[in-house]
Protein backbone atom coordinates (compact mmCIF):
# COMPACT_ATOMS: atom_id res chain seq x y z
CA UNK A 1 0.00 0.00 0.00
CA UNK A 2 1.29 3.41 -0.93
CA UNK A 3 0.19 6.11 1.80
CA UNK A 4 0.51 10.05 0.77
CA UNK A 5 4.18 10.70 0.96
CA UNK A 6 4.48 8.28 -1.67
CA UNK A 7 5.96 5.28 0.74
CA UNK A 8 4.95 1.84 0.13
CA UNK A 9 4.78 -1.29 2.39
CA UNK A 10 7.44 -3.86 0.68
CA UNK A 11 8.71 -7.23 1.43
CA UNK A 12 12.00 -8.32 2.55
CA UNK A 13 12.44 -11.05 -0.24
CA UNK A 14 15.78 -12.13 1.04
CA UNK A 15 18.50 -10.92 3.58
CA UNK A 16 22.31 -12.35 2.98
CA UNK A 17 25.33 -11.04 5.13
CA UNK A 18 27.83 -10.01 2.33
CA UNK A 19 30.45 -9.10 4.77
CA UNK A 20 31.29 -9.20 8.47
CA UNK A 21 28.62 -6.81 9.48
CA UNK A 22 26.83 -6.03 6.70
CA UNK A 23 23.53 -7.28 5.78
CA UNK A 24 21.94 -7.27 1.74
CA UNK A 25 18.31 -6.78 2.05
CA UNK A 26 16.03 -7.22 -1.26
CA UNK A 27 13.16 -5.53 -0.83
CA UNK A 28 9.86 -6.41 -3.12
CA UNK A 29 6.29 -5.26 -3.54
CA UNK A 30 4.14 -8.15 -1.68
CA UNK A 31 1.70 -8.27 -5.04
CA UNK A 32 4.93 -7.98 -7.51
CA UNK A 33 3.78 -5.05 -8.55
CA UNK A 34 6.75 -3.15 -10.51
CA UNK A 35 8.52 -0.38 -7.75
CA UNK A 36 8.97 3.32 -8.14
CA UNK A 37 12.42 3.92 -10.44
CA UNK A 38 15.37 4.86 -9.43
CA UNK A 39 18.88 5.91 -11.05
CA UNK A 40 22.38 4.71 -9.76
CA UNK A 41 23.89 7.10 -6.75
CA UNK A 42 19.95 7.44 -5.29
CA UNK A 43 18.61 6.31 -2.15
CA UNK A 44 15.66 5.33 0.05
CA UNK A 45 14.23 5.73 3.54
CA UNK A 46 13.06 2.94 5.24
CA UNK A 47 10.30 3.48 7.88
CA UNK A 48 10.91 1.58 10.65
CA UNK A 49 8.44 0.61 13.23
CA UNK A 50 10.66 1.50 15.90
CA UNK A 51 9.96 5.10 14.68
CA UNK A 52 13.37 5.69 13.31
CA UNK A 53 14.09 6.69 9.48
CA UNK A 54 17.29 5.82 8.09
CA UNK A 55 18.41 5.79 4.18
CA UNK A 56 20.48 3.49 2.64
CA UNK A 57 21.72 3.96 -0.92
CA UNK A 58 20.23 1.51 -3.49
CA UNK A 59 22.93 -1.26 -4.58
CA UNK A 60 20.74 -3.13 -6.99
CA UNK A 61 19.87 -2.86 -10.58
CA UNK A 62 18.05 -0.25 -11.88
CA UNK A 63 16.93 -2.42 -14.71
CA UNK A 64 14.95 -4.42 -12.60
CA UNK A 65 11.85 -2.70 -11.66
CA UNK A 66 10.45 -5.73 -9.15
CA UNK A 67 13.55 -5.34 -6.90
CA UNK A 68 15.75 -3.06 -4.36
CA UNK A 69 18.83 -3.91 -2.83
CA UNK A 70 20.43 -1.96 -0.05
CA UNK A 71 23.23 -3.18 2.26
CA UNK A 72 22.84 -2.05 5.89
CA UNK A 73 26.19 -2.39 7.89
CA UNK A 74 25.55 -2.72 11.95
CA UNK A 75 27.00 0.24 13.52
CA UNK A 76 28.13 -0.28 17.01
CA UNK A 77 27.16 2.73 18.15
CA UNK A 78 23.97 2.28 16.46
CA UNK A 79 21.27 4.24 17.98
CA UNK A 80 17.97 1.89 16.66
CA UNK A 81 18.59 2.05 13.32
CA UNK A 82 20.65 -0.56 11.88
CA UNK A 83 20.50 -2.58 14.98
CA UNK A 84 16.88 -2.71 14.29
CA UNK A 85 17.75 -3.27 10.51
CA UNK A 86 19.47 -6.26 11.38
CA UNK A 87 17.42 -7.71 14.19
CA UNK A 88 14.26 -7.37 12.61
CA UNK A 89 14.35 -7.58 9.23
CA UNK A 90 16.57 -9.97 8.48
CA UNK A 91 14.04 -12.41 7.74
CA UNK A 92 12.75 -13.11 4.61
CA UNK A 93 8.80 -12.42 4.79
CA UNK A 94 9.41 -9.45 7.10
CA UNK A 95 7.34 -6.01 5.94
CA UNK A 96 9.11 -2.38 5.93
CA UNK A 97 7.63 0.76 4.87
CA UNK A 98 10.11 2.20 2.46
CA UNK A 99 10.06 5.50 0.88
CA UNK A 100 10.40 6.92 -3.23
CA UNK A 101 14.01 6.97 -4.34
CA UNK A 102 15.55 10.25 -4.16
CA UNK A 103 18.69 11.14 -5.64
CA UNK A 104 21.52 13.93 -4.58
CA UNK A 105 24.67 12.05 -5.94
CA UNK A 106 23.56 11.45 -9.51
CA UNK A 107 25.93 9.80 -11.65
CA UNK A 108 26.89 12.75 -14.67
CA UNK A 109 27.86 11.50 -18.51
CA UNK A 110 31.95 11.37 -18.53
CA UNK A 111 34.34 9.38 -20.40
CA UNK A 112 36.36 9.18 -17.55
CA UNK A 113 35.32 8.11 -14.29
CA UNK A 114 37.61 7.64 -10.61
CA UNK A 115 35.35 5.99 -7.73
CA UNK A 116 36.91 5.81 -4.48
CA UNK A 117 34.80 3.89 -1.78
CA UNK A 118 35.31 3.80 1.89
CA UNK A 119 33.82 0.80 3.92
CA UNK A 120 29.87 0.67 3.01
CA UNK A 121 30.39 3.52 0.85
CA UNK A 122 31.15 0.68 -2.14
CA UNK A 123 26.89 0.92 -2.17
CA UNK A 124 26.13 4.02 -4.46
CA UNK A 125 29.31 3.58 -6.44
CA UNK A 126 27.80 -0.85 -7.55
CA UNK A 127 25.21 0.79 -9.86
CA UNK A 128 27.46 3.96 -10.94
CA UNK A 129 30.10 1.26 -11.95
CA UNK A 130 27.31 -0.64 -14.09
CA UNK A 131 26.06 2.09 -15.87
CA UNK A 132 29.92 3.29 -16.59
CA UNK A 133 30.81 -0.27 -17.54
CA UNK A 134 27.35 -0.17 -20.17
CA UNK A 135 28.71 3.27 -21.89
CA UNK A 136 32.10 1.83 -22.21
CA UNK A 137 33.27 4.91 -19.76
CA UNK A 138 37.15 4.42 -18.87
CA UNK A 139 36.67 3.61 -14.93
CA UNK A 140 38.69 2.41 -12.13
CA UNK A 141 37.26 1.82 -8.57
CA UNK A 142 39.56 2.07 -5.33
CA UNK A 143 37.76 0.65 -2.56
CA UNK A 144 39.58 1.24 0.79
CA UNK A 145 37.87 -0.66 3.82
CA UNK A 146 38.89 -1.64 7.06
CA UNK A 147 39.73 -5.52 6.03
CA UNK A 148 38.70 -7.93 3.08
CA UNK A 149 36.14 -9.95 5.53
CA UNK A 150 34.50 -6.12 6.22
CA UNK A 151 34.49 -5.19 2.63
CA UNK A 152 31.04 -5.91 0.76
CA UNK A 153 31.08 -6.91 -2.84
CA UNK A 154 35.06 -7.18 -2.97
CA UNK A 155 34.53 -10.45 -4.61
CA UNK A 156 31.80 -9.62 -7.42
CA UNK A 157 34.10 -6.80 -8.22
CA UNK A 158 37.07 -8.42 -8.52
CA UNK A 159 35.03 -10.76 -10.90
CA UNK A 160 33.50 -8.93 -12.47
CA UNK A 161 35.60 -6.32 -13.30
CA UNK A 162 39.22 -7.74 -12.88
CA UNK A 163 42.40 -6.29 -11.32
CA UNK A 164 43.09 -3.77 -13.69
CA UNK A 165 40.03 -1.55 -12.94
CA UNK A 166 39.50 -2.34 -9.05
CA UNK A 167 42.06 -2.02 -6.45
CA UNK A 168 41.25 -3.08 -2.94
CA UNK A 169 42.59 -1.22 0.01
CA UNK A 170 41.90 -3.20 2.78
CA UNK A 171 43.93 -1.73 6.12
CA UNK A 172 44.41 -4.86 7.89
CA UNK A 173 45.82 -7.34 5.23
CA UNK A 174 48.37 -3.89 3.59
CA UNK A 175 48.77 -2.11 6.72
CA UNK A 176 48.35 1.41 5.16
CA UNK A 177 45.80 3.48 3.72
CA UNK A 178 45.43 4.18 0.24
CA UNK A 179 47.80 7.09 -1.03
CA UNK A 180 44.59 9.52 -1.63
CA UNK A 181 46.74 12.72 -2.49
CA UNK A 182 48.83 10.15 -5.23
CA UNK A 183 45.48 8.50 -6.75
CA UNK A 184 43.73 12.37 -6.86
CA UNK A 185 46.65 13.60 -8.94
CA UNK A 186 47.07 10.98 -11.56
CA UNK A 187 42.77 11.05 -12.01
CA UNK A 188 43.29 14.86 -12.68
CA UNK A 189 46.15 14.27 -15.15
CA UNK A 190 43.91 12.23 -16.83
CA UNK A 191 40.31 14.22 -17.02
CA UNK A 192 38.23 11.76 -14.62
CA UNK A 193 35.35 13.21 -12.62
CA UNK A 194 35.77 11.15 -9.38
CA UNK A 195 32.75 9.87 -7.03
CA UNK A 196 33.69 9.81 -3.96
CA UNK A 197 31.26 7.79 -1.17
CA UNK A 198 32.97 6.95 2.49
CA UNK A 199 33.61 7.71 5.95
CA UNK A 200 33.85 12.26 6.36
CA UNK A 201 37.44 11.64 7.06
CA UNK A 202 37.95 10.05 3.74
CA UNK A 203 35.73 12.34 1.96
CA UNK A 204 37.49 15.18 3.65
CA UNK A 205 41.12 13.83 2.64
CA UNK A 206 39.60 13.57 -1.06
CA UNK A 207 38.14 17.11 -1.34
CA UNK A 208 40.96 18.34 0.25
CA UNK A 209 43.09 16.73 -2.66
CA UNK A 210 40.59 18.38 -5.19
CA UNK A 211 40.33 21.55 -3.99
CA UNK A 212 40.66 23.82 -7.45
CA UNK A 213 39.39 21.62 -9.75
CA UNK A 214 36.66 22.52 -12.19
CA UNK A 215 32.78 22.15 -10.98
CA UNK A 216 31.26 19.15 -11.42
CA UNK A 217 34.52 17.10 -11.73
CA UNK A 218 34.44 15.64 -7.67
CA UNK A 219 30.96 14.62 -6.54
CA UNK A 220 30.59 13.25 -3.00
CA UNK A 221 28.61 11.31 -0.26
CA UNK A 222 29.30 11.53 3.09
CA UNK A 223 27.79 9.11 5.81
CA UNK A 224 25.62 9.98 8.73
CA UNK A 225 26.69 13.51 10.32
CA UNK A 226 25.79 14.59 13.48
CA UNK A 227 26.03 17.58 15.56
CA UNK A 228 29.14 17.59 17.63
CA UNK A 229 29.97 19.98 20.78
CA UNK A 230 31.86 23.04 19.41
CA UNK A 231 31.32 25.26 21.68
CA UNK A 232 29.23 27.90 19.73
CA UNK A 233 25.62 29.32 20.26
CA UNK A 234 23.68 30.75 18.01
CA UNK A 235 20.46 32.52 17.23
CA UNK A 236 18.14 31.60 14.35
CA UNK A 237 15.20 33.63 13.73
CA UNK A 238 12.74 32.10 11.40
CA UNK A 239 11.07 35.18 8.84
CA UNK A 240 7.92 33.95 8.02
CA UNK A 241 6.32 32.79 11.31
CA UNK A 242 8.36 35.18 13.42
CA UNK A 243 9.59 33.25 15.86
CA UNK A 244 13.73 33.46 17.06
CA UNK A 245 15.38 30.97 19.18
CA UNK A 246 18.69 30.27 20.43
CA UNK A 247 20.48 27.28 19.25
CA UNK A 248 22.98 25.85 22.43
CA UNK A 249 25.92 24.17 21.31
CA UNK A 250 25.43 20.71 20.65
CA UNK A 251 22.23 20.91 19.88
CA UNK A 252 20.68 20.79 15.69
CA UNK A 253 18.61 23.83 14.56
CA UNK A 254 15.55 21.46 14.20
CA UNK A 255 15.92 20.54 18.22
CA UNK A 256 16.18 23.89 19.24
CA UNK A 257 13.38 24.91 16.88
CA UNK A 258 11.18 22.08 18.50
CA UNK A 259 11.99 22.75 21.74
CA UNK A 260 10.88 26.21 22.00
CA UNK A 261 7.55 25.38 20.49
CA UNK A 262 7.93 25.15 16.42
CA UNK A 263 6.77 22.29 14.63
CA UNK A 264 6.28 22.98 11.00
CA UNK A 265 9.50 22.28 10.15
CA UNK A 266 9.96 18.60 7.65
CA UNK A 267 12.28 16.41 8.42
CA UNK A 268 13.07 12.66 7.95
CA UNK A 269 16.10 11.11 8.79
CA UNK A 270 17.32 13.82 11.52
CA UNK A 271 21.10 12.95 10.48
CA UNK A 272 22.07 14.92 7.76
CA UNK A 273 21.65 12.32 5.05
CA UNK A 274 17.85 12.28 3.53
CA UNK A 275 17.74 15.98 2.54
CA UNK A 276 13.70 16.45 3.83
CA UNK A 277 14.97 18.90 6.11
CA UNK A 278 16.67 21.53 3.43
CA UNK A 279 15.76 25.06 4.33
CA UNK A 280 16.54 28.68 2.49
CA UNK A 281 18.59 30.60 3.70
CA UNK A 282 17.99 34.57 4.03
CA UNK A 283 20.94 35.91 6.43
CA UNK A 284 23.61 34.27 7.88
CA UNK A 285 26.33 31.93 7.23
CA UNK A 286 25.67 28.14 7.66
CA UNK A 287 28.17 25.59 8.79
CA UNK A 288 27.35 22.99 6.65
CA UNK A 289 27.52 19.30 8.42
CA UNK A 290 25.22 17.23 6.09
CA UNK A 291 25.87 14.36 3.74
CA UNK A 292 23.29 15.95 1.29
CA UNK A 293 24.79 19.16 -0.38
CA UNK A 294 27.71 18.95 -2.85
CA UNK A 295 30.45 21.59 -2.26
CA UNK A 296 29.23 24.10 -5.13
CA UNK A 297 25.84 24.01 -3.16
CA UNK A 298 27.58 24.42 0.11
CA UNK A 299 28.88 27.58 -1.49
CA UNK A 300 26.18 29.21 -2.58
CA UNK A 301 24.46 29.12 0.87
CA UNK A 302 21.47 29.26 -0.32
CA UNK A 303 19.87 26.47 1.26
CA UNK A 304 20.93 23.96 4.57
CA UNK A 305 19.83 20.96 6.05
CA UNK A 306 18.73 22.11 9.70
CA UNK A 307 18.73 18.50 11.16
CA UNK A 308 22.76 18.36 11.67
CA UNK A 309 24.07 22.06 10.30
CA UNK A 310 24.86 24.77 12.11
CA UNK A 311 26.13 28.66 11.72
CA UNK A 312 29.12 30.75 11.73
CA UNK A 313 27.69 33.78 11.79
CA UNK A 314 26.04 34.47 15.59
CA UNK A 315 22.93 35.35 13.91
CA UNK A 316 20.88 33.03 10.95
CA UNK A 317 17.53 33.90 9.05
CA UNK A 318 15.50 31.48 7.57
CA UNK A 319 13.18 31.32 5.32
CA UNK A 320 10.29 29.19 7.37
S1 LIG B 1 16.07 15.43 8.18
FE1 LIG B 1 17.22 14.29 6.72
S2 LIG B 1 18.72 15.74 6.08
FE2 LIG B 1 17.70 16.69 7.67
Amino acid sequence: MVDSSGAAELLVAAAEPVAEGVLLLTLADPEERPLAPWTPGAHVDLLLDNGLVRSYSLCGDPADPYRYQVAVLLDPQSRGGSAFVHRELATPGTRVRVGLPRNHFALAPAERYLFVAGGIGITPLLPMIRAAEATRADWRLVYAGRSLAAMAFRDELARSYGEGRVTLAPKLETGRRPDLAALLAEAAAEGRTVYCCGPERMVDAVAAACAGWPEGRLRTERFRAEVSADGSEFEVELARSGLSAKVPDGLSILDALEDAGFAEAAFSCREGTCGSCETRVLAGEPDHRDAVLSEAERETAETMMICVSRARTPHLVLDL
